[in-house]
């Protein structure tokens, strides 16, 4: 979703602008523009469409060593040109770029009517700039704060003002801001993807904070002026972490990335000595993790499905109970908030507003909250009582995989600990264990499928309709491999549990409608292959997703993709593989925009 991008210094604003503009392309967007300060005048250049589009309307050389960018996701008004970021006040002297949602905007925009204000856009933010405007006595932090005061919603903002070319005021509530440090030039972003080509030294803004910065340092303060001393934290991830390394996507790339990623979210947690994991940053102590009596796992799209199988994990290996619930639907339904139950929000970015918004309840009324992160630093890490970084390095593609993968790696060393605590025995954690280390090693006889992958892709990629089934701890393995097919081919997919087949969407399994099932040779082996006859019957093609290993398997499928077999509760880290694999070659196959489907955005910070 919308990006945004703020430099001072000694450079030319704009080149550094529009190369962290394109950094946050992977967002979604679908207009961008930035503001540039030179001599007492902004000027503001701006287009819909892709950043081609702006850099056509471009000078040749764009004055100014202070400016600001945005790419936007259209939600107040259509992706045109003059709802493009930053937006310039009526007299021209301040712009604004903002992140989130202004929820009071019509009320704020009758009442700057009445004054006399007439607006240049449709969007939301333009409210912000006139509020601004309003007065021009105070220092333009005083300004923005009076006018932030006005605000309901969300917002991560920069502004700038020709009357005061030495600095960019930014501000933050619920939607990130982030300060860069450089040697004597000063960077502002609403994500590091933006910042590490120039420094790995930032500050995070928290909500209810404003932040003045110019070229040689910054103050943050509250939004009552208070101030408040921050320091620097250190980026794990390198610029070159961001490279496509000369594959066409990256979602092909992240996929392939996933042996060394989970190698890196096993790293050091795997306890060998009491078969157990140890995961410092739970911040909870044996005698904690004793009292918990349940667990609810949080959050949206393929997160949420993570949670599905973290839940199934939990309840395996620790006998706690455990359930899994969308961020969004748990946090509006005045949810029972329980001291003794743990509460795990899962995201990779660690900015989606419902997921963020959850943990926010949930803390609110004194519950406990861990978050399974990927971005370090992001809201929901800042804002959860502890939690377990995937490490998983950047995930750029729209479409989640090694995020997916690793975060299911998180859970299992969550479970492995509660289990390990309760009574997990050591036997079976030594064999859990033992799987856990066998990961990255199945990980690539996974990876190793995809010629045959690809080939059973390209038989059905034609299709327009598909199901996914699964049993048990194979069902959210079909929701997540649904999930990817629909989102990057567009063809329609639905998962269900294989039992509910027969209930209802039996009716629509005929000759064109392929049936992919997730058939781990687990207790509930023979049920699945039963699932298969139920198809076959009413003459759907199958592609099973199984173990070598069973005859049965091979002679009711129309293909058969084999993964190695692991401990059944790890089946979903394995079997996503291949799944993933499908989806990107039914993609490509049909020419689709892989990276950044259409519709979608990366990071979804508006409700
Ligand atoms: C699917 C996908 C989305 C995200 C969801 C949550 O491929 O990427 O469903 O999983 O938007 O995002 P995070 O994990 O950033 O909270």
């Amino acid at each position: 979703m919308c990006g945004i991008i703020g430099y001072i210094g000694n450079r030319n604003a704009a080149p550094i602008l529009m190369s962290g503009l394109k950094r946050l392309e992977y967002r979604g967007y679908d207009s961008a523009g930035i503001a540039l300060v030179s001599g007492e005048t902004v000027r503001v250049h701006k287009a819909a469409g892709k950043l081609t589009r702006l850099e056509a309307v471009l000078p040749k050389r764009p004055g100014g060593k202070l400016g600001i960018g945005h790419t936007r996701w259209a939600t107040h008004g259509a992706p045109t040109d003059a709802n493009a970021h930053p937006h310039l006040s009526p007299d021209g002297s301040i712009a604004v770029a903002h992140n989130g949602i202004v929820e009071n905007a019509p009320a704020l925009r009758t009442r700057l009517r009445a004054e006399g204000a007439e607006f240049a856009s449709d969007t939301d933010t333009e409210v912000i700039v006139h509020l601004i405007a309003r007065t021009d006595e105070q220092p333009l932090e005083q300004r923005v704060r009076d006018a932030l005061a006005h605000v309901r919603g969300t917002y991560g903002i920069a502004v700038v003002d020709a009357a005061r070319p030495d600095c960019i005021v930014i501000a933050r509530k619920g939607s990130p801001v982030i300060i860069g440090i450089g040697d004597r030039e000063m960077f502002v972003a609403s994500d590091i993807a933006a910042l590490v080509r120039h420094t790995r030294q930032v500050v995070h803004l928290d909500d209810g904070e404003i932040a003045v910065v110019d070229a040689r340092g910054f103050r943050t303060m509250t939004m009552d002026a208070q101030p408040i001393s921050k320091s620097p934290a250190t980026v794990e991830w390198e610029d070159d972490a961001y490279e496509r390394d000369g594959h066409a996507h990256y979602m092909y790339k992240e996929i392939l990335d996933q042996r060394e990623a989970i190698e890196r979210t096993l790293g050091g947690r795997v306890d060998r000595r009491f078969h157990t994991a140890h995961l410092g940053g739970l911040n909870l102590d044996a005698s904690e993790l004793l009292e918990v009596k349940r667990v609810k796992l949080l959050g949206c799209g393929s997160a949420h499905y993570a949670g599905i199988t973290g839940a199934h994990l939990i309840e395996s290996l620790a006998r706690i109970p455990a359930s899994a619930e969308p961020a969004a639907e748990f946090r509006y339904r005045n949810p029972v908030i329980e001291r003794d139950t743990l509460y795990v929000a899962v995201s990779q970015s660690g900015e989606t507003i419902d997921t963020l918004m959850a943990v926010q309840e949930v803390r609110r009324c004194g519950g406990r909250v861990l978050g399974i992160v990927n971005v370090v630093g992001s809201s929901i890490a800042r804002e959860a009582d502890g939690g377990i970084y995937m490490h998983a390095g950047p995930e750029v593609a729209v479409a989640s995989t090694k995020a997916y993968t690793c975060s299911l790696v998180a859970l299992a060393l969550l479970a492995l600990q509660l289990g390990r605590s309760r009574d997990l025995s050591p036997e079976r954690g030594r064999q859990f264990v033992e799987a856990m280390e066998r990961l990255p090693a199945d990980i690539a006889a996974a990876l190793a499928t995809e010629a045959h992958v690809k080939a059973v892709a390209l038989r059905y990629a034609h299709c327009t309709s598909a199901f996914y089934i699964g049993r048990g701890p194979a069902f959210p393995i079909a929701l997540e491999g649904a999930q990817k097919l629909k989102e990057i081919s567009y063809i329609h997919a639905e998962a269900y549990p294989a039992s509910e087949l027969k209930h209802g969407p039996l009716a629509l399994i005929e000759p064109g409608v392929p049936t992919v099932v997730a058939l781990p040779h687990d207790a509930l082996l023979d049920k699945s292959i039963a699932s298969i006859e139920e198809v076959r019957a009413r003459h759907g093609p199958v592609i099973a997703v199984t173990h070598p290993g069973d005859e049965r398997i091979a002679e009711r499928a129309d293909a058969v993709i084999e993964v190695p077999r692991t401990e059944d509760m790890l089946n979903p880290v394995v079997m996503a593989i291949p799944l993933q694999l499908f989806a990107y070659h039914c993609a490509l196959a049909l020419g689709r925009h892989i990276d950044q489907p259409r519709n979608l955005a990366k990071s979804v910070t508006v409700e």
